[in-house]
């Protein structure tokens, strides 16, 4: 099939290399056109493992191209772009809008419009009645298949992902989904057929779920430290039950990411603006921002209370490991709170510095970890990057000036970092 997938984000340009990969013509459209630049020479502008060894050879067999315009007589279209909180905290959906504009400016636009952002329910069909108020003379076909891959794991979970959630309205609409995805191994009966509004508010629902069990998990913990028992343990004491299951408990410094965040927020919105408040994911909310700020004052109690002048080293500042994602990242609420109270800090993180910029200011960033933590007054584990789990820790004890460590992710066991001379914290243990 011929299709055209407007956005190359995480999600765009993971769908448009698979796709390819699977033998469809694909033309991706971005409006920045130093990325269509980069990416039609084969670089891609963030790190995700395996994308670009596929890309390479989706372009090896020309089955992939880059244009800041559309160009293809395709048969369908995927919307992938953007939809960030706006500052009332509901959806920005500028960038849903220009595409719109753009299908409908085409000579030849796609039939089917399928939408794979995120975006809050009835927006498809608000965007299916003002494209075919643009051009009353053609009749689409408008989709809400919302995607549910993970950054650090996209490709993986693309093409065998658990459930393929489509909302449409006629027949033909689900063909056609069913064909563009024919050869990726998708498990029988897990495709689920519904309307739109129902699909697009399955990705809210699925999001805020997995964010309240993690929410949940990490508030337990702090009742956890205070009768000295094992937040770890208990996980895996409630994830062996198959009703409750066992991923997404780990504890950690709060949840982040550029979907998470956003995404309970917007449900929280939308449901408040249809005069149904949902207290549970408002209290998930409230939940993280106070974990956020425990995590800062359990670094502050294991330095004794004061980090005035005192130099702290964190092993990473990405959202989780795999990614070069820094959006919503505890470290951007955990950092500046260190700092405010007198720390300085060093930053190692094996792939964030390329593209962090300006987003942490007056920080040291450091590529070995050893070097960094010479002469530290703590070390902050935020991020659970390999690196982090094989570390030397009596080696990274000697040349700390005084050996003390927060694990904000569970990395080590209690005894060995205390063995190795550090005095320890970690979470909910
Ligand atoms: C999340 C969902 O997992 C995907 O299914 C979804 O498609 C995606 O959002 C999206 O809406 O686009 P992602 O943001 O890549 O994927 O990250 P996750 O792996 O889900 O982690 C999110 C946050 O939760 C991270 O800060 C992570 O460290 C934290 N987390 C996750 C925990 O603290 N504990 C856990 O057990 C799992």
């Amino acid at each position: 099939m011929s299709v055209i997938v407007f956005g190359c984000g995480y999600v765009g340009l993971v769908t448009a290399v698979c796709l390819a990969r699977m033998g469809h013509i694909v033309q991706c459209v971005d409006i920045e056109s130093n990325k269509v630049a980069a990416l039609s020479k084969g670089t891609i502008p963030f790190y995700e493992p395996g994308l670009k060894q596929r890309l390479v050879l989706a372009q090896k067999d020309q089955k992939i191209s880059f244009v800041t315009r559309p160009s293809l007589d395709a048969e369908i279209c995927i919307i992938a772009v953007g939809t960030p909180l706006a500052s009332d905290g509901s959806s920005d959906l500028t960038q849903i809008y220009a595409v719109a504009d753009t299908i409908s400016e085409m000579e030849n636009p796609p039939k089917t419009v399928i939408v794979k952002s995120t975006v809050p329910p009835g927006t498809t069909r608000n965007l299916s009645r003002y494209i075919q108020e643009k051009c009353p003379n053609r009749k689409f076909d408008f989709i809400s298949n919302p995607e549910f891959l993970r950054q650090g794991n996209a490709v993986e979970d693309f093409q065998r992902p658990d459930r393929v959630v489509v909302g449409a309205d006629s027949a033909p609409a689900f063909e056609t989904v069913e064909r563009l995805y024919d050869g990726f191994s998708l498990p029988s009966g897990k495709f689920v057929k519904t309307d739109i509004e129902t699909a697009e508010l399955t990705k809210y629902a699925a999001n805020s779920f997995l964010t309240t069990k993690i929410a949940f998990m990490n508030e337990l913990a702090g009742y956890c430290e205070k009768i000295g028992a094992n937040i770890d343990d208990v996980a895996e004491g409630m994830g062996l039950d198959a009703r409750i299951g066992p991923e997404f408990l780990r504890v950690g410094p709060g949840i982040g990411g550029s979907c998470f965040p956003k995404d309970i927020q917007t449900l929280s919105s939308v449901a408040q603006e249809r005069e149904n408040p949902l207290g549970i994911v408002d209290a998930v909310i409230r939940a993280n921002r106070l974990h956020l700020e425990a995590m800062s004052a359990k670094v502050m109690d294991l330095c004794g209370g004061n980090l005035n002048g005192l130099k702290i080293v964190v092993f990473g500042v990405t959202f989780k490991a795999n990614t070069d994602d820094l959006r919503n990242s505890p470290a951007h609420a955990i950092i500046p709170a260190l700092q405010k109270a007198g720390a300085k800090v060093t930053i190692v993180d094996p792939v964030a510095r390329k593209n962090a910029g300006r987003a942490f200011e007056a920080v040291v960033w450091e590529d070995d970890p050893y070097l960094a933590a010479s002469n530290a007054e703590a070390i902050v584990i935020l991020t659970e990057w390999d690196m982090f789990r094989t570390l030397d820790l009596e080696k990274l004890a000697k040349v700390s000036k005084e050996p003390r460590l927060a694990d904000l992710r569970n990395l080590y066991d209690r005894e060995t970092a205390r063995k190795a001379g550090f005095k320890y914290t970690s979470v909910g243990r």
